[in-house]
């Protein structure tokens, strides 16, 4: 990646997709804004497109990606509060 052009890393506390928290919008065009284009005074760097290797439909996956570690979240939250008996 850095022989890409791509940002030395820098330590940030990485965010817990699993949270549902974006901050910058939870539609797919706005994580892909956030994707292609990196976010400005933050370190996470905008992505490198190459021929063959990474493409648009590659952005596709990671949102997907993202946005299924939500879903497994909201299930499994879910799924204990059915297992947590009611208090009465
Ligand atoms: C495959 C690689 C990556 C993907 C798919 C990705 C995806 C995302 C997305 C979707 C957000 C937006 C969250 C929101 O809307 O609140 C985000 C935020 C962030 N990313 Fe990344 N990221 C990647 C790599 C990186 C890297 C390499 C860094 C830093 C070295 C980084 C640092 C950050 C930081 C600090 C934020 C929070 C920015 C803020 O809200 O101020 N990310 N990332």
């Amino acid at each position: 990646m850095l022989a890409r052009g791509a940002l030395p890393p820098v330590n940030a506390k990485p965010r817990n997709f699993a949270l549902g928290a974006f901050h910058g919008g939870a539609k797919a065009s706005d994580l892909y804004m956030r994707i292609t284009q990196g976010i400005e005074g933050s370190p996470m760097p905008a992505v490198t497109f190459v021929d063959g290797q990474f493409e648009e439909d590659d952005v596709w996956h990671l949102i997907n990606f993202i946005r299924s570690l939500q879903e497994a979240s909201e299930e499994s939250s879910s799924e204990t509060e059915a297992e947590t008996p009611q208090q009465t």
